[in-house]
């Protein structure tokens, strides 16, 4: 399909990116080696728009990017900062102005760079007034620490009221084809020209074994897989799926899923299998 190509911000980057989270778990890849390889790999198959987070791996997960890619020639490293991580079960919002800063100034040293290109608010943490969190960012902004700012897990109405404190560049909320809550998001994010940043975008891997996804996709000479994300790509202009994998041959199939493209009789039989339209 055309179409592939999105600024954020001034950053050009492909459409289909890669999400890093499973590279590493609460602690440091087992395989380190294998985990270097397939975010390599991913660049070299043209991914230039890569997902971490301080919280994957507390911190491991950015060390093993920098390993693997540092100097990041034209790839663009989309972190994320706001969430602890205490043990391997909890995720537990902390959006205090002065932690915030504090998570950048460490996500800065790990990912070894002067200036964080996108810096997304993990999650909006409801015991801190938005305007302290999004003014804490806006504040790395405009010192150079952080190039531009994105938000997770948001309303419109959050979404709104964030744009009155800080220029907002990116959405990054969990949708898919079979999960569609975010959808009255998806087409503010659309309308204004904000990049909407799918996560679980193939359903934790679920939408690879499904079998009705399986069929069409059969038609096409695709996997189950690709047909999720290709239906992501066709959905709208400014979303970016980030697939997770820690596999070399997922990683080959999921990049090919740029590929294809569907037509509006596919699009209708896939918005079909969608339980909230
Ligand atoms: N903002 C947030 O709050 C948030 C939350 C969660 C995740 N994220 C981001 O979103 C990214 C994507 O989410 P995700 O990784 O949880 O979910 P996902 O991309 O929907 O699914 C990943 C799972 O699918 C499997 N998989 C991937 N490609 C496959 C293929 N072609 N065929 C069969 N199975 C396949 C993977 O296993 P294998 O490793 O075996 O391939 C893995 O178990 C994360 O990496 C992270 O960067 C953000």
């Amino acid at each position: 399909m055309d179409n592939l190509r999105l600024k954020i911000g001034e950053l050009d980057i492909h459409r289909l990116g890669f999400g890093a989270m499973r590279l590493t778990g609460y602690r440091p890849a087992a395989d380190r080696t294998e985990a270097i390889r397939v975010a390599r790999r991913a660049v070299e198959l043209g991914i230039d728009f890569i997902d971490t987070a301080d919280a994957y791996g507390v911190g491991a997960n950015e060390e093993l990017l920098a390993e693997a890619l540092h100097p990041y020639d034209n790839l663009l490293i989309a972190t994320k900062v706001g969430h602890t991580r205490p043990s391997p079960r909890e995720w537990i919002p902390c959006g205090r102005p002065e932690y915030l800063r504090q998570a950048t100034e460490l996500s800065l040293r790990r990912l070894r760079v002067e200036r964080i290109d996108l810096l997304q608010l993990h999650r909006v943490d409801p015991a801190v007034p938005l305007a302290d969190q999004l003014g804490a960012l806006a504040g790395l902004v405009a010192e150079g620490k952080v190039r531009h700012v994105g938000l997770s897990e948001v309303s419109v109405q959050q979404l709104q009221e964030a744009r009155r404190y800080v220029e907002v560049v990116s959405v990054q909320n969990r949708y898919n084809l079979t999960d569609r809550q975010h959808e009255e998001v998806l087409d503010y994010c659309t309308a204004e020209g904000i990049a909407f940043i799918p996560w679980v975008p193939i359903a934790h891997g679920e939408h690879a074994a499904s079998q009705l996804l399986g069929l069409i996709a059969g038609e096409l000479g695709a996997t189950a897989a690709q047909l999720s994300l290709s239906w992501l790509l066709h959905r709208s202009p400014q979303l970016v799926p980030i697939p997770g994998t820690s596999s070399l041959d997922h990683l080959e199939e999921n990049v090919a899923a740029a590929a294809l493209t569907l037509t509006e009789t596919h699009l209708a039989r896939l918005a079909a299998l969608s339980p909230s339209r």
